[in-house]
This record gives C-alpha cells, sequence and structure tokens, in this order.
C-alpha cells in the first residue's frame, strides 16, 4: 500500500499536462485501476484483515483523488502565470509619436485664408487647372494681341492637327474662376478661390506651379472702400498683428478699372521679416474695381452690379508669415523640411481658435 502511494504520488508530482494526469488517474483509481482492483479483493480476505485493509484503501483512494485535483489546479495556475508573465503590457510606457505626417505650409495658409475670408462671408469658389484660353484670358479682357498673355509665359496644351476646339492652357492665374463664378452664381456674389496656378518661369522666388486666391465681391454699392477694409481687415487676421499698414499703388490689370497693387509696411531686421513696424514696403496682390468688360463677360449686366477682385499669392504670404526663404523649397518633397515646417494636420485654423500654433 506503501510502495503505491509513493509511485503515485510520484507520478502526480511529475505529470506535465492534464493529459497525463488523467492516465495516471485511470491506471491508479479507474475501474480497472490498481488501486480499485485492490479494493475488489477485500472480498476475499478475513474481517479482520478486510477492517484495516479498506479503510487503508479508501484513504489511499482518496488522497490520490485530492493530490490529482490539487495537481490539476496547480497546472492551470502555472499556466495562467505563464500567460502574465508573456502577455504583459507596460501602462506607463509613452505613447508612439502620432505626429506621422505634418500638413504643407501651403495647405496651412490655403486654410488660414480661406478661415478669414469664411468669417467675412466669402464662400470658396473652385474652377479647372486646364481651361480654355477664353475664360484664362478673353474673359478677362485680355484679348489675343494683349502683351499680358505673352508676359504670362503660358503653357499651352497640345493640340492635333486640324484640331479647331478653343485652345487649351494651364491657368495662369485663378481668376478665370471669377468668370465661372459669374456664370455659375450671378449677382451678388462673394467667393475666394485658392488654388494652383502655372507659368513657365523658374528661379528662387518662382516656380512652374504656385498657387493663388483670387477674392471676387459684386453687389449694387461696393466700392473701392469695401475693398480696402476688406484686404485691411484680412492682412491683420492673417499675419496676427493688431495694426498694419497697407499702401495702394496705382496700377494696371486689364480685369480692373481702376487697379491698385498693394503693399505692407514691414522691416528686416536681422534677415527677419516684421509686418506692420519699419521702412519697408512688400507687395502681396494685385487688386482693383473689377472691368464692366469682365462682369458682362460673366453674364452679369455691369450697369446694376459693380464690385472688387484681387489675386494674392499664397505661396508668397506663406513664405512671409513662416519665415521660409526659398520659393522651390515648397515643392522639393524634402521629408526633413516637410517635418520642420509642417503643420499639425488635427488643428483645424480658425478666428477664435487661433489660425496658426
Ligand atoms: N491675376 C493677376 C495675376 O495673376 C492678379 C490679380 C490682379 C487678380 C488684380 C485680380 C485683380 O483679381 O483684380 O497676376
Amino acid at each position: 500500500m506503501d510502495d503505491l502511494k509513493a509511485k503515485y504520488l510520484g507520478e502526480i508530482a511529475d505529470a506535465a499536462d492534464e493529459a497525463t494526469l488523467e492516465t495516471i488517474r485511470v491506471a491508479a483509481i479507474g475501474k480497472k485501476g490498481e488501486v480499485s482492483l485492490k479494493m475488489r479483493e477485500l472480498g476475499k480476505m478475513t474481517p479482520e484483515e478486510r477492517q484495516t485493509a479498506g479503510p487503508a484503501l479508501n484513504a489511499l483512494k482518496n488522497e490520490l483523488t485530492s493530490a490529482l485535483a490539487a495537481r490539476k489546479a496547480g497546472l492551470a495556475d502555472a499556466a495562467l502565470d505563464e500567460r502574465l508573465r508573456n502577455e504583459w503590457l507596460d501602462v506607463t510606457l509613452p505613447s508612439r509619436p502620432s505626429r506621422q505626417g505634418t500638413l504643407h505650409p501651403i495647405s496651412q495658409a490655403s486654410e488660414e485664408i480661406t478661415a478669414i475670408f469664411a468669417e467675412m462671408g466669402f464662400a470658396v469658389a473652385e474652377g479647372p487647372r486646364i481651361d480654355t484660353d477664353w475664360y484664362n484670358f478673353d474673359a478677362l479682357n485680355i484679348p489675343s494681341h494683349h502683351p499680358a498673355r505673352a508676359e504670362m509665359d503660358t503653357f499651352y496644351m497640345h493640340r492635333a492637327k486640324g484640331d479647331d476646339r478653343p485652345p487649351h492652357v494651364l491657368r495662369t492665374h485663378t481668376s478665370p474662376v471669377q468668370i465661372r463664378s459669374m456664370e455659375a452664381q450671378g449677382a451678388p456674389i462673394r467667393i475666394i478661390c485658392p488654388g494652383g496656378v502655372y507659368r513657365a518661369d523658374y528661379d528662387q522666388t518662382h516656380t512652374p506651379m504656385f498657387h493663388q486666391v483670387e477674392g471676387l465681391a459684386l453687389d449694387t454699392d461696393i466700392s473701392m472702400a469695401n475693398l480696402k477694409w476688406v484686404l485691411e481687415e484680412f492682412v491683420k487676421a492673417y499675419f496676427e498683428v493688431d495694426d498694419v499698414e497697407l499702401r495702394f499703388r496705382a496700377s494696371h490689370f486689364p480685369f480692373t478699372e481702376p487697379s491698385a497693387e498693394v503693399d505692407i509696411r514691414c522691416s528686416w531686421k536681422d534677415g527677419t521679416l516684421k509686418i506692420g513696424e519699419g521702412d519697408d514696403w512688400l507687395e502681396i496682390l494685385g487688386s482693383g474695381m473689377v472691368h464692366p468688360k469682365v462682369i458682362a463677360a460673366g453674364g452679369i449686366d455691369p450697369d446694376v452690379y459693380q464690385g472688387f477682385a484681387f489675386g494674392m499669392g499664397i505661396d508668397r504670404v506663406a513664405m512671409l508669415k513662416y519665415g521660409i526663404p526659398d520659393l522651390r523649397a515648397f515643392f522639393d518633397s524634402d521629408l526633413r523640411w516637410l517635418r520642420h515646417y509642417g503643420f499639425v494636420s488635427l488643428d483645424v485654423p480658425t478666428l477664435h481658435g487661433g489660425l496658426s500654433r
């Protein structure tokens, strides 16, 4: 009996998994197990022998049963411990850096500009980047002999010989969207149009693709004074300064009469630009009162409606605001540059929440 006990307790202690335990259980106390067979032999014993052997066998069976149960529980605990050891997670570790990508400064500037003009009641309009020369030039009072066509370094789309459809160009400015918006919406109208434009030009301040934002406001009572106020409010909001001085310089554009180029007062100190102070002037946009011929080309009666328009270089004002010295860097796709000058994409610019952070 002692040998049986020692043998099975030893086997149970060594069992490495539940399947082994089950084999041991069958061999010891299963129907044909060693202990069970011994119990059957009780009948052949004398009453005296039975009196000691019976309780002893029962005790052995109970002891093995509980040893099996204990070992089974032990194995389950060990398996759980093992999982806890391997599957732990340190919740105090810092999270992964979430700034995988950033918003390009031009996108940021466009969204800031849009937020400011939206507050003043301007809707965003869009037009095609490949447009007909009628929208890009003729409708804007730039007839084919006009020197402005040559000055613009226009990219013309290829046309097959004999194709007599109107020639297409990569738009050289966002001004054609004025015409398309007038056609689509009529008057009164208040829109801005930010977007890419193209000219065959390349140096530190020129790239063949760049960005403009067009503005157009037509109503029965709009004057140059409204243009001045809108632009002053815009510049203060965009450059995040309280005071700014604008200079309206008489100029000429075929699509406005009168026309003005607008400069802002600034200073260059130690290579950094300060808006609103100093003795320098920096040109940021062209503007004027929309020419009656342009209003008519947009399908609106120029004797009833009048208003202003302006065109500003987005890349230019982004460079100024964020201190970016070379325009070409905008389009190099250099990851180090993008990480340095990029913006967190979830910080949506608003006037009340702050434009740039
Ligand atoms: N389209 C002009 C350019 O690309 C800019 C411009 C000037 C737009 C005066 C206007 C404007 O709407 O009124 O140089």
